[in-house]
């Protein structure tokens, strides 16, 4: 069944990225595929790509194993695929580009992965995060470690490029369980948590409502207290659209910055990463620099980082439970209540 769900996602990655020559096929997520959450929570960014590691095989960008639990989905997909723009068109770049404010270490993670939800968890970034050391924060988020401990604020600068975006859907998606998970529900017993326990471990705890992949590249610039605040009450009064020029570069700029990360790629790619640094330089009185602001109002940048930014990273994600599968409300009650405990768990404990 996941088969053809597989395909009618590969066969739209290829129409938008042209032949994949000498490319192997990339490991995708697949929609409604289950995953249990409990085995990895904290360890997320290992199965799925979202930001550079060391190993530069490009080759996937989701790697956690999934379950089919779910009949038909093919029939309930909609993908939709973003190819290169054209030159001669207005529209310069399929994406975005961002820019947050974070008070705190904490906001800057919950910033990154502000697109990726998982039901029922109030804190979804740390089921990526939760497991990194102050070093691996520091490098994924392109920063010095000297700046993950103590009183700093941070802003995270974000361009991200959609590829593929995938959803259950149009509407609320109608979702029967396969005949062998039917049956398997039929074992949870309400008031018996080892039966949850036991459910979640062989089909799993949530399922992929949604994704959206792509590339982005994105950095972290690193402030005082005080000088944040008058930055991010100017934002808040004016808009970026009002601010001067003279006046951004400078508060983007080792003036106003206590530290300029590293430009980087979400999915590590060595060549973009390359690009960046050359052509993102900004000479600013007697600081040089690079830095992301490089791409604001210059659409030559942006219709080349456009093409450059292929299909090689998640960005989005949306998880929910698996309630689907339980039909009587009783027992999804009872599955909810035993979820909500270990997560609850999970999340005090890591
Ligand atoms: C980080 O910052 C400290 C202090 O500013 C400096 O001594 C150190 O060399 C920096 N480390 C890196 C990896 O840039
Ligand atoms: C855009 O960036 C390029 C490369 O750095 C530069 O040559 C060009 O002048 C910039 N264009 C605008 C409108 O700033
Ligand atoms: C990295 O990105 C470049 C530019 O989009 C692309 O040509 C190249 O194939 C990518 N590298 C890998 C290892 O996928």
């Amino acid at each position: 069944m996941w088969g053809r769900a597989v395909l009618v996602v590969l066969a739209a990655v290829v129409a938008a990225c042209g032949p994949m020559a000498g490319q192997q096929q990339q490991q995708l997520p697949h929609l409604g595929g289950a995953i249990n959450l409990f085995s990895r929570y904290g360890y997320l960014s290992i199965s799925m790509r979202v930001v550079p590691r060391e190993d530069k095989d490009l080759t996937w960008i989701f790697r956690e194993p999934t379950v089919d639990i779910f009949r038909d989905i093919s029939l309930q997909e909609s993908v939709e695929t973003f190819s290169d723009v054209t030159t001669s068109g207005a529209h310069v770049f399929e994406g975005d580009f961002h820019m947050e404010f974070c008070d705190n270490l904490k906001q800057l993670l919950q910033a990154y992965f502000r697109d990726f939800t998982v039901e029922r968890l109030d804190r979804p970034w740390r089921a990526f995060t939760a497991s990194w050391s102050r070093n691996a924060l520091a490098r994924h988020m392109g920063i010095n470690s000297s700046y993950v401990t103590g009183q700093h604020c941070y802003v995270l600068v974000r361009v991200a490029r959609h590829r593929v975006s995938a959803k259950l859907g149009p509407k609320d998606p109608k979702l029967e369980p396969e005949e062998v998970v039917e049956q398997e529900v039929e074992k949870v017993k309400v008031g018996d948590a080892p039966s949850v326990n036991e459910f979640v471990r062989s089909y799993g705890s949530h399922y992929i409502a949604s994704y959206v992949t792509g590339n982005s590249l994105y950095q972290v610039f690193v402030y005082t207290p005080p000088i944040y605040r008058t930055i991010k009450d100017r934002f808040k009064t004016r808009g970026i659209t009002d601010l001067s020029n003279v006046e951004l570069a400078s508060y983007f700029s080792p003036w106003s910055a206590e530290h300029i990360g590293k430009i980087q790629v979400a999915s590590g790619n060595a060549t973009v990463e390359g690009w960046a640094t050359e052509h993102l330089r900004i000479n600013f009185y007697l600081f040089t620099y690079n830095s992301l602001l490089k791409l604001h109002e210059n659409a030559s940048l942006l219709r080349k980082l456009d093409s450059l930014l292929r299909n090689e990273a998640l960005l989005q994600l949306n998880l929910r439970t698996l309630s689907p599968a339980f039909k009587d409300s009783v027992k999804r009650e009872w599955f909810h209540e035993v979820m909500d405990n270990n997560l609850k768990l999970w999340e005090v404990n890591l």
